[in-house]
């Protein structure tokens, strides 16, 4: 007022408070004005029945996500906040709108009452804490949403169709396992790699993971042509310029195989075709003898001809102290494996990895589940209290790929699997994850034990049946080895008969081979204890 009236002595006469509320007035039809235009902004891109949503995440991904639903006129999410758990970005506000706190969002009233969406856009959240959004979101039913990273976006666009449903795998998958990247890079650098059974759960994960290095070709070799196609219009998709090459054939015939071995001459070699469902292989022994054993023969024996620098076998837990067919077919196989690492002069480095279920794998509970919610129920849990250990695909694949370059060869790795998940637990989550309410919408009915199944699985990295590496999750198996030419001799043997023989003998054939096979199925069971009598 002072300084305007030396400027111009008339406006000394305009009264003070003429010119605060001047002030008053500017101010907050400055602020006004951007508000009116926010919200009409917000009112006409907003379509209509879209929800209120929230992003959790303040970071380029979170920011990508708004932008992604923004630039989206038919978007069904209307973006109210973003929520960070770092309190120096609380009570700010980004791309105009304010920055929560959880906590803060939880307890607020009024507003954020009408939430019906939470989209987790962050990339360095713990498995602990996307639990415990989970389960806020589930109590007060919203509907809680992913923006996987870049590197997971189908065909690498940013637009709303890459926001999609939390997992259950999302949910149990444990904290980011950290690689030995540079390892790995120095022993995949330029190198063709074959992935046997590469259209399957655990070949087709490997196969995304390699495609991350600086690969020469990857051959995706399967004898599935329908999953092997699809395998391929998603690589295609994701990377235009991957060099992989699919190959339709089966590990059982030799000639093609050797054909595929002198055509692009591997240096790795990872087995991960098997027959590999308990229930099918109990009825069908002839088959886990001939895809199990005979096809990662053949695989193995071509590996040493063609100089291979690597083989890595994906075996399972079923193999240790083998209870059926499939778990004992696999378990000759790493003997056999085994014992050819032993052989002098050995070029070849064998590896072999083992662990348990991995979740979501085609057959496997996960997949059951959601078609059982899908259908409307029920879904279907042997025993209240049955437990079971699970990792997830990309998880149990890169432990997969560390192994492969851990040792000298001849080992048999262990992963560490976790906590035992309660397998009502998981039925229960993926109900509420669905957005439908147990025991109203949907149903879980217990439906017994099936024989041989066990209530809780044995741990399979225990600290007295393995050693430790310098990775945490991967141990070494103390295992007992044989020798090479009475395991070929009687590998030979069993293959060669089992076109003869019924079942039953078979099974006596595979128990000579590991005596610690304990069939749990009655029908073999009754046969062993009459031979074991006779003798
Ligand atoms: N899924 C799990 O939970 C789990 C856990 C531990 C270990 N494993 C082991 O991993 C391996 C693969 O399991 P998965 O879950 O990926 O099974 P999957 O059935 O999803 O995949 C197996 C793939 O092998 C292919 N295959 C079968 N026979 C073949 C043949 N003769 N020639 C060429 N391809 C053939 C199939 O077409 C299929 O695509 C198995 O040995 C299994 O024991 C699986």
């Amino acid at each position: 007022h002072f300084i305007a009236g030396l400027i111009n002595p008339e406006f000394a006469m305009v009264p003070r408070l003429v010119l605060v509320l001047h002030f008053v007035l500017v101010v907050f039809f400055c602020f006004g004005f951007r508000l009116v235009v926010r919200e009409t902004y917000s009112y006409l891109t907003t379509s209509k029945g879209s929800v209120m949503t929230v992003i959790y995440g303040t970071g380029d991904l979170a920011l990508i996500t708004h932008e992604a639903i923004r630039n989206d006129k038919e978007s069904q999410y209307h973006v109210a906040a973003f929520v960070d758990e770092e309190s120096s970005k609380w009570n700010m506000s980004l791309n105009t709108l304010p920055v929560l706190s959880w906590e803060k969002l939880l307890k607020m009233e009024g507003k954020w009452d009408s939430i019906k969406v939470v989209i987790l856009a962050v990339t360095d959240i713990s498995t602990r804490q996307k639990q415990v959004i989970a389960e806020e979101c589930m109590r007060r039913e919203w509907k809680l949403k992913v923006m996987p990273s870049v590197g997971n976006w189908v065909n690498g666009i940013s637009n709303t169709s890459q926001i999609r449903d939390v997992r259950i795998e999302d949910l149990l998958g444990r904290d980011e396992i950290h690689l030995n990247q540079r390892r790995i890079m120095e022993g995949l650098d330029n190198k063709t790699i074959l992935v046997s059974g590469a259209a399957g759960s655990i070949g087709s994960e490997i196969v995304r993971q390699l495609l991350r290095f600086p690969v020469r070709q990857i051959i995706m070799l399967d004898q599935a042509e329908s999953a092997l196609y699809d395998l391929q219009q998603e690589i295609i998709l994701r990377h235009d310029d991957a060099p992989f090459k699919p190959v339709l054939a089966d590990i059982t015939n030799q000639r093609m195989m050797r054909k595929v071995f002198e055509t692009y001459k591997p240096h790795i070699v990872f087995n991960a075709a098997a027959y590999k469902h308990v229930p099918m292989m109990e009825e069908s022994p002839y088959e886990a003898v001939r895809v199990n054993i005979g096809g990662t023969k053949i695989l193995a024996d071509l590996s040493v001809e063609f100089g291979v620098e690597k083989f890595v076998m994906v075996s399972t837990d079923k193999a240790v102290n083998p209870t059926n067919v499939m778990g004992a077919s696999k378990r000759i196989c790493e003997l056999y494996i085994q014992s050819l690492s032993q052989l002098p002069e050995m070029k070849t480095a064998f590896v072999t990895t083992r662990f348990g279920n991995v979740l979501g794998s085609n057959g496997s509970v996960v997949p059951l589940f959601k078609r059982q919610i899908a259908q409307g129920g029920p879904v279907t849990v042997t025993h209240p209290e049955i437990t079971r250990f699970f990792m997830t695909i990309p998880e149990a694949c890169q432990l997969v790929l560390e192994a492969s370059f851990m040792g000298n060869g001849g080992e048999i790795f262990v992963f560490d699997m976790g906590e035992p998940v309660r397998i009502a637990d998981l039925a229960e989550k993926m109900i509420k994850l669905s957005g439908l309410k147990l025991g109203e919408d949907i149903d879980i009915v217990y439906t017994g034990l099936r024989p041989g199944e066990k209530l809780y699985e044995e741990l399979l990295a225990s600290k007295e049946h393995t050693k430790p590496t310098y990775h945490d999750k991967i141990m070494i198996a103390n295992v007992k080895t044989c020798d090479f030419n009475d395991i070929n001799r009687q590998i030979l043997g069993l293959h060669e008969s089992a076109y003869n023989e019924s079942e039953e003998l078979i099974v006596a054939r595979m128990k000579e081979l590991i005596p610690e096979f304990n069939p749990q199925n009655e029908r073999y069971r009754r046969l062993l204890v009459a031979r074991e009598l006779s003798v």
